[in-house]
């Protein structure tokens, strides 16, 4: 038996490893040529201290207090070199990939298809030259073909899978709007960098509320579908906001996920204040008591700066502070995720 293990580096950077059974992260990890902090190798100094965030795992008790106090092990902060993992785990390394001499991987795609769903939002369906694991809710970087820039795009598919689906802005002027618009065909190759991004679905039981905005919904489809391959019970609420009632895109799914997720609702929000919505206006004006829990929620938030910072201003203001809160800003023809 092996376990996935997700090592989330502090640039961003993440890599997957398997750890055998029985087998301590720091070794797995070594074996892989991923060079993780350590120095003892015997739980005494500490260097090796990372953060678990997801996963289940045995520490034993052949460590010193100096190198990991109790407290430190009830926050979940472990020592690789004692780690035994129990399950799949996300580990949190708070130094750069390149200093544990590992760095993104690169990988290539085929289009298979490029959708126009909306003026603003193209869908790009991708055939990765392998199965490709990543984080609910990362990103990758796409090179775009012909030019040496690159866009950074959040997934919108599953981890794991062979087929990779991206919901994408279409930016007026933007080198890859323009290339997914007007040059795309089938059967292109195209270049990939990563996974990357701290923006990802975390194990928990607390009712979940996630806000897209706009194509900020990508990531929110991919944790979307774990949570309903989980089969899970949490209470989901989503939120969608856009400008236009025409930006609307990927309700058919949005709506699907009702009959896999006993917990889920989604509601559009429209800014427009001609819109036919029953909610019109900013996510903000809509989000009610129920959704906020008293704080006892994590929330996911993936949209541009702006709406960022007035939920952030909004929870503030009504004195919430939640159980969780994530957020993914995008900018546009910038390399943030979008
Ligand atoms: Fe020293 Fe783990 S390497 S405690």
């Amino acid at each position: 038996m092996t376990f996935n293990i997700a090592l989330n580096f502090e640039d961003g950077v993440t890599r997957f490893i398997e750890c055998n059974a029985g087998e301590k992260v720091l070794d797995a990890a070594y074996r892989q040529k991923v060079n993780l902090p350590m120095d003892c190798s015997d739980g005494v100094c500490g260097t090796c201290k990372c953060q678990c965030v997801s996963g289940e795992y045995d520490l034993g008790d052949d460590y010193l207090e100096e190198a990991l106090s109790e407290e430190e092990a009830d926050e979940r902060r472990v020592l690789t070199c004692q780690m035994i993992p129990n399950s799949d785990c996300v580990i949190e390394v708070p130094v750069a990939a390149a200093q544990c001499k590992t760095a993104l991987a690169t990988t290539g795609a085929d289009v298979v298809e490029v959708s126009l769903l909306s003026d603003t939002a193209i869908e790009l369906v991708v055939q990765l030259d392998e199965p490709l694991a990543f984080l609910p809710g990362q990103y990758i970087n796409i090179q775009v073909p012909g030019s040496t820039q690159v866009r950074a795009y959040s997934f919108s598919s599953l981890p794991g899978s062979r087929e990779g689906r991206f919901l994408i802005r279409n930016v007026p002027g933007g080198v890859m709007s323009q290339w997914l618009t007007r040059q795309a065909r089938a059967g292109d190759r195209l270049t990939l960098s990563g996974p990357m991004g701290s923006f990802y679905l975390r194990d928990g039981e607390r009712p979940l509320l996630l806000l897209a905005g706009g194509t900020g919904l990508a990531p929110l489809l991919s944790m979307l579908q774990t949570l309903a391959g989980q089969e899970s019970r949490r209470p989901i609420t989503l939120l969608y906001g856009v400008t236009r009632d025409c930006d609307l895109v990927k309700t058919d799914a949005l709506e699907a996920f009702t009959q896999r997720l006993p917990g889920y609702r989604w509601l559009p929000v429209v800014a427009d204040a001609e819109s036919a919505c029953p909610q019109r206006g900013f996510v903000t004006e809509h989000l009610d008591e129920a959704m906020l829990n008293e704080g006892d929620v994590d929330i996911y938030l993936c949209g541009p700066p702006p709406m960022v910072n007035a939920v952030s201003a909004a929870l503030r203001d009504r004195g919430i502070t939640p159980g969780g809160f994530w957020y993914e800003k995008f900018i546009a023809s910038q390399s943030a995720a979008a």
